[in-house]
């Protein structure tokens, strides 16, 4: 069974991208068959898995926008992992799509039909599918909610950094109630921590306590090696195999194989359409 984790989080720079790429490897490593999704117009997850955007004719603007089977853009990269990889193009989804019924879905009916068509073949489905959402709450975010069966949110543990996080998961209480019901937050993922600070565990912990996140760890530690990894095309677990970040990345990996296995809950069932329901997220004070 396919297990799809959107990482999501409409801030920029909190290494959703960086955590793609690594936890995606990092499951290769361990047997799994990962497919990675860049829902990025910047298509960063694509350059830092070594293939130039520039270079390429069909992305995953065309399998959302156009219908095109996914098996006609997927490539595979060096780290072993699958890439449906993005271009500039997919700037234009989100106003194609806009304007288009059923476009929550549009993510989650490829995947779908991947799935369906892969199971016919000798290796089956993916065991993962990491989507890397751009650093918005708008349409391809939330085709990538619809999509998922679970939410991770990189964090970065500043001050500032619960700023959003209660926009995020009104997001996500809203896909639940309207287009996926299955869709289960798997917490926060501590990233770019500074563990000689009391501050970012404070950060974290506030952040956590106020909005009932569970936390996966161990939390992913700032290191100059993640500035490298990108530009020779492979994440950070072949390019600083035994680095601390590395190590961190493979251990939340191992956090994720784990929480895949709690059972999946069954979703309520539909609401009357008019009633209203308090959010589930509260304010921090
Ligand atoms: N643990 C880390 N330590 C140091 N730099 C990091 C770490 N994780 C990510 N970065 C760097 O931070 C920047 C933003 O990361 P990225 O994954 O692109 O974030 P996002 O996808 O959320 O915008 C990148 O330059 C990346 O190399
Ligand atoms: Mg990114």
């Amino acid at each position: 069974m396919t297990t799809t984790l959107a990482i999501a989080n409409q801030k920029g720079g909190v290494a959703k991208t960086t955590s793609v790429a690594s936890l995606g490897a990092a499951l290769a490593e361990l047997g799994h068959s990962v497919l990675l999704v860049d829902l990025d117009p910047q298509a960063c997850l694509t350059f830092s898995l070594g293939i130039d955007p520039e270079d390429l004719g069909l992305s995953v603007h065309h399998v959302l926008t156009q219908g095109l089977d996914p098996l006609e853009v997927i490539v595979t990269t060096e780290d072993g992992v699958d890439l449906l990889p993005a271009t500039i193009e997919l700037a234009r989804a989100e106003a194609e799509l806009l304007t288009r019924t059923g476009r929550e879905q549009v993510l989650a009916a490829v995947l779908s039909d991947l799935d369906e068509a892969l199971a016919g073949t000798e290796d089956g489905g993916y065991d993962w599918v990491l989507l890397d959402c751009p650093p918005s709450l708008g349409v391809l975010t939330v085709a990538a909610l619809t999509a998922a069966d679970g939410v991770l949110v990189p964090l970065q543990c500043e001050t500032l950094s619960h700023r959003g996080v209660g926009q995020l998961l009104d997001t996500v209480h809203d896909v639940r109630r309207f287009t996926n019901r299955g869709l289960e937050v798997w917490g926060v993922l501590p990233t770019l921590y500074d563990a000689r600070t009391q501050h970012a565990r404070t950060v974290l912990d506030t952040i956590s306590q106020t909005y009932d996140l569970e936390v996966v760890e161990p939390p992913i530690p700032k290191t100059i090696r993640f500035a490298e990894a990108p530009a020779v095309g492979r994440s950070i677990l072949s390019t600083s195999r035994s680095s601390k970040g590395a190590a961190a990345y493979r251990a939340a990996a191992e956090s994720l194989l784990r929480r895949a296995e709690r059972p999946r809950p069954t979703p309520d069932p539909p609401r009357k359409a008019g009633r209203t329901t308090a959010r589930s997220s509260r304010k921090p004070s």
